[in-house]
């Protein structure tokens, strides 16, 4: 298919796919630049993922306690169990002072220490009170003030906008093929700079509290463009999921002061993690939580512990934690204030995914060869800043100081550069796609694989992994890419056709899952959210170093040549002990 059949070609000169922190803070600072940007998004702004994000933004600024950058890059590096690429890290905890200060003066209206400063509460695996917040609504204030910023200097809004191709030829980025969910149509977005800023991918799991939207879009993009993911292999688990539901209860009650128990009413991460107890880091927790759930602790036997916030009192809990309060009352009729509330792990976090380098260009192979024009931030990326485990809040901060960064470097790209030609009959990818859906014929349909996908991968790649298991969700997986291949869908229309958005997602499920597999079995180790029982210990000797993996012809393809960068002199890996 030409261009000319392409119902709408734009010209744009930066491209951002996703409008969560990450694509946002990037929109508003190429906007900022005088440079035309457009932001793709397939939810409505103000209803990505990171505003669900609830207890806080990390920066060390020292406002209720002593704390430096210094000590913020420990935390970091220690959570991370060493994965963590040191540069990376330095770079983070430098700027994330000056990203939450731009944040102050665009209006985000914080919580206040009596002395009016921004106030911080503690967060599991930092050693100062470092979390920035408003309320338990963090993320909630920094998006919509984002997207107030981008209006105000006029970022244009692709909403309700699926992706379906990327056009990449000659290891250069050209634009994005999107479809036009409202109206039907695909869309070609000429562009000197592409980011993929489209977050996790929490929703291959059954109990998960990512939105969902959160398919991993862009990861299976990637992949069929023949370029690597990396670190897919580490998930991280929240410990404080609405037991069945799976949504986030904020950190921030246990920051706050909240306790976790079992059915003897016992705080046990007295035995899991002494000295910082509900405040380790969230692998720790959750794997303290999964013991008590296998070894017969669990409430009423049922796979979920208690979170008890009543000692913290009504004022406070109404204060500081009333977004916690409401999704309890909410969703299980469940008031904190009165009851504890039933919790489990809940698959949160993507530590792994596009690899890219600190100017958050994508990256093509182990020597650190870019796709030219092709950037990455926020969840969706992978540039290693969390390792094996991410700290709690600095999430937000990486989404926002990568997008910044993000939008610094694709300026100075789209000021100097010149638009690249396209490729030839560039719908011709996305079209095949859809219309493989659209006029199929197979009996299988999406829902239920996805279903299956999402059981099995819970089942068999969660919390605690063994080879075995492992190896029956590497069958399974094979087993549900066939079925995908036989899915046609019900929906034969144009407009807001949400089974061909779904059946697209999965294929995106399916590709990155696989690769996810993969990674997880040939780490023979436990570091971080990857815990394997066959393989209780960190390897160090074996396996400080980056898993980026590719899907071939023949299967996944893996390489682990990428080394970890460490600073030896300041941070070497020590044993990891809370
Ligand atoms: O628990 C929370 O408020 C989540 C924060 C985060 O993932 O950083």
């Amino acid at each position: 298919m030409k261009i000319e059949e392409a119902k709408h070609y734009h010209r744009i000169d930066a491209v951002i796919v996703g409008a969560g922190l990450a694509g946002l803070r990037a929109a508003l600072e190429l906007a900022k630049n005088n440079q035309e940007v457009g932001v793709i998004t397939k939810v409505y702004p103000t209803r990505s993922h990171s505003g669900a994000a609830q207890g806080g933004i990390a920066a060390a600024l020292a406002n209720v306690a002593e704390d430096s950058p210094e000590l913020h890059m420990f935390d970091t590096i220690k959570g991370s169990d060493y994965l963590g690429d040191q540069d990376v890290i330095e770079l983070f905890v430098n700027e994330s002072i000056k990203t939450v200060y731009e944040f102050e003066h665009m209006g985000v209206p914080f919580s206040r220490t009596g002395d009016g400063k921004i106030n911080q509460r503690p967060f599991g695996g930092h050693s100062s009170p470092r979390a920035c917040f408003s309320a338990d609504i963090t993320g909630h204030v920094l998006l919509h003030t984002l997207y107030e910023q981008c209006l105000k200097y006029q970022v244009h809004f692709f909403n309700e906008f699926q992706v379906f191709s990327l056009l990449i030829k000659d290891n250069i980025s050209r634009g994005v093929v999107a479809w036009d969910i409202r109206n039907g149509g695909l869309h070609i977005f000429h562009s000197k700079a592409v980011l993929l800023a489209t977050g996790g991918y929490g929703r291959a799991f059954k109990i998960s509290s990512n939105a969902f939207a959160n398919t991993g879009d862009s990861l299976g993009l990637i992949l069929e463009n023949h370029l690597p993911l990396e670190d897919m292999e580490f998930v991280q688990f929240h410990p404080t999921g609405l037991y069945k539901h799976g949504i986030l209860l904020s950190e921030a009650a246990r920051g706050e002061g909240g306790y976790i128990t079992n059915n003897e009413g016992e705080r046990f991460m007295k035995h899991y993690a002494a000295e910082k107890m509900e405040l380790a880091p969230r692998d720790v927790v959750s794997r303290a939580e999964q013991t008590e759930i296998i070894e017969g602790r669990g409430i009423n036997g049922k796979a979920c512990v208690h979170l008890d916030l009543r000692h913290l009192g009504h004022s406070k809990i109404m204060e500081r934690l009333p977004q916690v309060r409401e999704l309890a009352l909410n969703y299980i009729n469940t008031d904190c204030i009165k009851e504890p509330i039933p919790i489990q792990p809940t698959a949160h976090y993507s530590m792994g995914g596009i690899p890219a380098n600190t100017k958050t260009e994508v990256i093509r192979n182990v020597n650190g060869e870019i796709i030219k024009g092709l950037y990455t931030a926020g969840e969706a990326s992978c540039l290693s800043l969390h390792g094996a485990n991410r700290l709690g809040t600095n999430s937000v901060q990486g989404a926002a100081t990568f997008g910044r960064i993000a939008g610094e470097s694709m300026s100075e790209f789209t000021k100097s550069g010149s638009y690249e030609s396209l490729i030839p009959d560039p719908l011709d990818q996305a079209q095949k796609k859809i219309s493989q859906l659209i006029d199929g014929t197979g009996k299988e349909k999406h829902a239920p694989i996805r279903e299956e996908l999402q059981e099995n991968m819970t089942r068999y790649l969660g919390i605690f992994r063994n080879e075995k298991d492992m190896l029956i969700m590497k069958k399974k997986i094979k087993e549900l890419q066939e079925k995908y291949r036989q899915v046609a869908i019900d929906d034969k229309g144009e407009v807001f056709n949400l089974d061909l958005i779904e059946a697209f997602e999965l294929r995106n499920l399916l590709d990155f899952s696989e690769v996810l597999i993969e990674g997880a079995l040939a780490r023979r180790e436990s570091r971080g959210a990857h815990y394997r029982t066959d393989f209780p210990k960190r390897d160090d000797e074996h396996w400080l170093k980056h898993t980026l993996s590719w899907k071939t012809e023949t299967g996944v393809k893996l390489d682990h040549s990428k080394k970890v960068i460490i600073y030896w002199d300041r941070f070497p890996p020590q044993e990891r002990k809370y």
